[in-house]
């Protein structure tokens, strides 16, 4: 088997999955100004260490965040097991600077281990390559690192090689101690910093020998704004099995040059910022999160949401009112994205298809004037309901469609040229039997 058919195997669970949760928690919460702000504000480690003393979040109950996830439908979840800052949310022998040494006093990473795989949902790290707490990640003249322009370590003696030992040391322990793992994020390459620098391949290798079925992604030479060789028909041991996307929707979703789809995964925010940010009140809706995670289905891509949990371990309540009202219609209509994908139909002007064996699914956005015009589908739906309820749709084709033969036509009700009222908070799911099975694109 060729790479990207053996990746085709593994990403299966994974794209028929569509949509998980991402939680980026760390002690970047306590100052409350995105998880960044060691890097941002170009703060010493002896400064920043403080919130290390403070750290104790009380109310952390990941059972709660996994009950969140699942009722919203989510299939996975991927928590920072350590990011830049270097703090780790679990307990490694190779760091003092972890929870365990904390007031809580608490492997944050096991508990939530435990919780999100006792509620069935798939278990994912994400792991940041960058270290700015590490003694030997490189500081001075490094592109992010918090005393990069600090004339006064200039002249420090730092060994990236022990560095790289410590990085790949952990990455053991959480393949190691954790239990099946599903999913490995790892954030994220620059120039100096990318691939073989990071002694790549014994790590990737070290992650395919511990946990065999893990996924990866691509950031061990890609990041934000480039996927890397994901990209290409000869993937390297690099790639990853998916892209990641930050902050955008593929336009037409990715595909290799040659045509192959490529398995990716959109990673958003809710408000603007990845860490707890109370201050940012740009929130998106849930209506919002809905469509964009239709947009993701049908352009065969996943939507991973993020969740900042505060200091002292709660998912803002903000957040949790979003997962609910998106859950709710996950539960109606859930079946138009789990394993669903692209259809070879072009994009109706009123919403988007999704696709699933004979199953075509209209997603309505947009509240037509009198009956709905199926591009693509002339002679060739048996049947069409209301996904949330099963009720029936009238196929009929309006007096009124006579100089538009090659459409089909739904309505939500009689006269057939009439318009009727649909709630347009969201997405009204028309699910729509084919006459014939193919393939999703
Ligand atoms: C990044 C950022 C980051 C965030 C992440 C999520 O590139 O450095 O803070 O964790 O990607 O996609």
């Amino acid at each position: 088997m060729g790479i990207i058919e053996e990746r085709e195997k593994r990403v299966q669970w994974f794209m028929d999955a569509r949509f998980g949760m991402f939680i980026h928690w760390g002690l970047y919460a306590i100052p409350g100004r995105g998880e960044w702000v060691m890097g941002d504000e170009e703060i010493d480690t002896p400064v920043y260490e403080k919130y290390f003393e403070e750290w104790n979040p009380d109310h952390y109950n990941p059972k709660q965040w996994a009950k969140a996830a699942k009722n919203a439908g989510m299939k996975y979840a991927v928590l920072t097991t350590k990011h830049h800052e270097g703090f780790c949310l679990f307990d490694s022998k190779y760091t003092d600077y972890k929870s365990t040494n904390t007031k809580c006093g608490r492997d944050l990473v096991r508990e939530y281990v435990d919780a999100f795989r006792a509620e069935g949902l798939k278990i994912g790290f994400y792991y940041s390559l960058l270290d700015w707490h590490h003694p030997d990640y490189p500081a001075y003249g490094d592109m992010y690192h918090p005393n990069r322009n600090n004339e006064a370590v200039k002249n420090e003696k730092r060994d990236f090689n022990k560095y790289l030992n410590y990085m790949h040391a952990q990455v053991r322990e959480l393949l190691t101690n954790y239990g099946k793992i599903d999913l490995l994020w790892f954030d994220f390459s620059y120039e100096g910093h990318m691939g073989e620098d990071w002694r790549g391949t014994e790590l990737v290798n070290m992650v395919r020998e511990l946990q065999p079925d893990i996924i990866m992604n691509g950031r061990l030479e890609a990041n934000g704004e480039s996927y890397g060789s994901v990209m290409t028909d000869e993937p390297n041991i690099f790639s990853g099995d998916f892209a990641c996307p930050e902050m955008i929707i593929p336009m037409k979703g990715l595909r290799t040059p040659s045509g192959k789809k490529i398995p990716w995964e959109a990673c958003f925010t809710m408000n603007n910022n990845w860490g707890y940010t109370p201050m940012d009140l740009h929130r998106k809706t849930a209506s919002q999160i809905i469509r964009k995670l239709v947009e993701c289905t049908s352009k065969n891509g996943n939507m991973i949401l993020n969740v900042s949990p505060t200091p002292k371990g709660e998912i803002p309540k903000w957040q949790l009112d979003i997962l609910a009202e998106v859950g709710e219609w996950m539960r109606e209509n859930g079946e138009s994205i789990y394993g669903c994908g692209m259809s070879e139909f072009e994009k109706p002007e009123w919403g988007r298809y999704t696709r699933k064996g004979n199953k075509l699914y209209a997603h309505v956005l947009d509240e037509c004037v009198g009956a709905l015009p199926l591009p693509g589908v002339k002679g060739r739906v048996q049947k069409a309901r209301r996904l949330c309820d099963g009720s029936e749709m009238l196929l009929l084709t309006p007096w009124v469609a006579k100089e538009f033969p090659g459409y089909e036509f739904v309505n939500y009700g009689n006269p057939e040229y009439y318009s009727f009222h649909i709630d347009e908070t969201a997405d009204n799911v028309i699910e729509l039997t084919l006459k014939e099975k193919t393939e999703v694109l």
